[in-house]
């Protein structure tokens, strides 16, 4: 009997396989919060590889034709649906989730496998709501259209017994015709063993680039009150109990960096930066963080190495002109310690980062400070030859006053 090509096989298994990991762990998301921030890397990064593998399976069924349909009349008809409805359902998926996550308040950038980003749909924030919704309601319609599809081919190897199901197995392997659908379970099943409560081992961390993160508020105008607090309001977080507050950075507040150079240390600061913090910090889980600097505001007291800062073997600050750092969620790491992983965005690369840092003081009023570690290298800065001997880490410091609305 004519099956289908290998290519139109493999990419069978392997794009249900992945489906079933997408639903394990899409279902698990949103109950995360900053633990999550990982899995829902991986979640967006598979999505997105279902979306191309199934344009590349669609190509395929063009460029080598499936084999002639076995049945018509309405069985046909509804096997020809329902793989119809399956296509569907594979390319409004993944284009549901995209479109969810391009129109969220808090705008999370996505690397997909932490390395290629992928860039946000043009769409209104109006419709997100509708994205949202029917992202999860086509899983459902998904497993639906599975389970129609599963009982055909079941209907065909049990009660017709045309070898239909062949079509879709390579070599009339019996321990494949097992071992493929099995395949189903295993990408369900291990989309559960890497959810952070199940196997703490597993993800749940982004794979930080250094062990620390960065925290990076940056940006044009000092921190007012009223931009700070007008990016906090923009950008509520869904999962607090109640509104978490959005706090304002009191002038005077710093941020450093430092790093060794050739046995000496080169200090410096950014005088301008500004940071959108929403936390409550009972609920760290709550907390959306952005902050931005603006990286022509980088010095460290000394002219001649100031006015190479600028350059491309540095900050390039004329393509890149700030760097920002957002979290979505923070953890406890102590009683007034707290760990936020999120994406350092610098000179046009974006990698996963965590600062630390902590809160003193009670009430409406906190002192903060932190610190993170950055692998500069990784986002190209101190590429040229006068950077031989600066060291690999740089240690950035941070410390404000922040204030919640009474
Ligand atoms: C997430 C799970 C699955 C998805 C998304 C899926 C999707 C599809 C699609 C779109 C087709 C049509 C191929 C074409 O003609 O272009 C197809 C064909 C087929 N699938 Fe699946 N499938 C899934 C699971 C399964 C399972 C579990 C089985 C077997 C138990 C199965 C057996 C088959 C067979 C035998 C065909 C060929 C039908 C024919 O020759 O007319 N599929 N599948
Ligand atoms: C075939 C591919 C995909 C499947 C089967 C899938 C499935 C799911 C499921 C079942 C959920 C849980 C929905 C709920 O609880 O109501 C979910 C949530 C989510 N998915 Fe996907 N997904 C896919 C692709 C994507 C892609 C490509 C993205 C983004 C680029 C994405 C982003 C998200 C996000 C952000 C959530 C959490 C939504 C929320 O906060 O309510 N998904 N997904």
């Amino acid at each position: 009997m004519q099956r289908y090509s290998l290519t139109a096989i493999i990419l069978h298994w392997a794009i249900a396989a992945l489906i079933a990991f997408q639903i394990s762990v899409g279902w698990a998301l949103e109950g995360l919060g900053a633990r999550g921030f990982s899995l829902y890397q991986l979640h967006k990064s598979v999505g997105i590889m279902i979306l191309a593998l199934t344009l590349v399976r669609v190509a395929v069924r063009y460029w080598k034709p499936r084999p002639a349909k076995l049945e018509g009349g309405w069985q046909g008809a509804l096997a020809s649906g329902v793989h119809l409805g399956l296509y569907a359902f594979m390319i409004a998926g993944p284009l549901t989730g995209w479109a969810l996550v391009s129109t969220a308040k808090v705008k999370v950038p996505t690397l997909i496998f932490g390395a290629i980003p992928l860039p946000h749909l043009p769409l209104p924030a109006s419709v997100h709501g509708l994205a949202k919704g029917s992202h999860g309601l086509i899983a459902w319609i998904g497993i639906a259209l599975v389970a129609l599809h599963v009982a055909g081919a079941l209907r065909h190897h049990f009660l017709m017994r045309d070898g239909l199901i062949w079509r879709m197995v390579p070599g009339r392997s019996t321990a494949l015709l097992i071992g493929l659908p099995a395949l189903i379970l295993v990408g369900f099943l291990a989309g559960r063993a890497i959810l952070p409560g199940a196997a703490p081992a597993s993800v749940a961390a982004p794979a930080p680039v250094a062990p620390e993160p960065i925290a990076e508020p940056a940006n044009v105008a000092e921190a007012t009150p009223e931009n700070v607090v007008a990016n906090a309001i923009a950008e509520p977080v869904e999962e607090a109990a109640g509104p978490p507050p959005a706090w304002t950075v009191q002038p005077g507040g710093r941020i450093g960096f430092s790093v060794g150079n050739d046995g000496e240390t080169i200090s410096g600061s950014f005088g301008k930066w500004t940071a959108a913090i929403v936390m409550d910090p009972d609920h760290p889980d709550s907390a959306d963080i952005k902050v931005t600097i603006d990286m022509a505001s980088a010095s460290v007291g000394d002219a001649y190495k100031d006015g190479m800062l600028p350059g491309d073997e540095f900050f390039s600050i004329a393509a890149h002109p700030t760097a920002t750092f957002t979290a979505k969620g923070a953890e406890r790491t102590g009683p007034n310690a707290y760990r936020a992983r999120g994406l350092l965005s610098l000179k046009g690369i974006s990698k996963a980062q965590s600062i630390r840092f902590t809160l003193t003081g009670e009430g409406p009023t906190r002192k903060v400070s932190g610190s993170a570690t950055i692998a500069r290298a990784s986002f190209g800065v101190g590429n040229g030859d006068s950077s031989t001997g600066l060291a690999p880490q740089v240690a950035l410091t941070f410390a404000f006053t922040a204030k919640a609305p009474q």
